[in-house]
């Protein structure tokens, strides 16, 4: 099961069954990221060249923040960032949920000891493309956890929007997809490190509403055909999805 859904009570996320109850969509993405891939970026970050986290973000923003990133050109990031890009094009979860336009280079972060934690805040609507004269609108934020949850205590990426205050801590490899729009912290690490990957997607389809309504006939559609097979009816609400989408989406 792909979805998550997470009652207000719960204090750790976990993905579970079941539907949306919630206008806004926060999804889970499991597994996005291999073993492989998590073995290769942990010798990566091994001895990676940690710097102040101030640099990439806005005036509010960097008043709240308290972190670490690394620098986007060192190679550790690169190969990351490559990594984690490659791994979202083989996840059809990654894009029929978000229906991507563009994606904003992924970037790494981590908390502990002393630059621990990442108080409220929105993200910045537009964000310049590095090294490109072009923008991307911050439709949709996503986060990788690239540390197990064991790893550290406290770092929950807590998310506030339509469907109440979530906290997400995810084993490694999995990811979390949120609304831009929402305000959102990291809780203080109070033990060991929390290394993630955080970027945005600017989608073809600017409405979280639109978008969401298109996921959710793409994910029945898959459904009826794994059990059904393909019938005139499936063929007939694949070409709905389709003229929707053409209708919504701006490429
Ligand atoms: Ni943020």
């Amino acid at each position: 099961e792909v979805l998550t859904g997470c009652s207000r009570s719960s204090k750790v996320c976990r993905p579970a069954r079941g539907g949306f109850l919630h206008s806004a969509m926060l999804l889970t993405l499991p597994q996005l990221l291999t073993p492989t891939d998590l073995h290769t970026a942990r010798q990566l970050l091994a001895n990676a060249p940690w710097a102040d986290g101030s640099d990439s973000a806005g005036p509010q923003a960097r008043l709240a923040k308290n972190n670490e990133q690394l620098p986007r050109d060192c190679e550790a990031a690169q190969a990351i960032s490559a990594m984690v890009m490659a791994a979202l094009e083989r996840s059809a979860l990654f894009l029929t949920a978000t229906l991507p336009k563009r994606v904003f280079p992924p970037r790494i972060n981590r908390y502990g000891g002393a630059a621990n934690h990442y108080g409220d805040h929105v993200d910045a609507a537009i964000r310049q493309m590095p090294g490109r004269h072009e923008r991307l609108r911050t439709d949709i934020s996503c986060t990788v956890f690239l540390s197990e949850p064991e790893a550290y205590e406290g770092g929950e990426l807590c998310i506030a929007d339509t469907f109440g205050e979530q906290q997400i801590k995810l084993p490694a490899g999995h990811a979390v997809i949120y609304p831009g729009t929402s305000v959102h912290q990291v809780r203080p690490v109070t033990r060991g490190q929390r290394m993630a990957c955080f970027f945005w997607i600017e989608s073809m389809v600017r409405s979280d509403e639109q978008r969401r309504l298109l996921y959710e006939m793409d994910m029945a559609l898959l459904r009826l055909r794994e059990q059904h097979g393909d019938s005139p009816q499936t063929v007939a609400l694949t070409g709905t999805y389709h003229n929707l989408l053409r209708m919504w989406a701006d490429t």
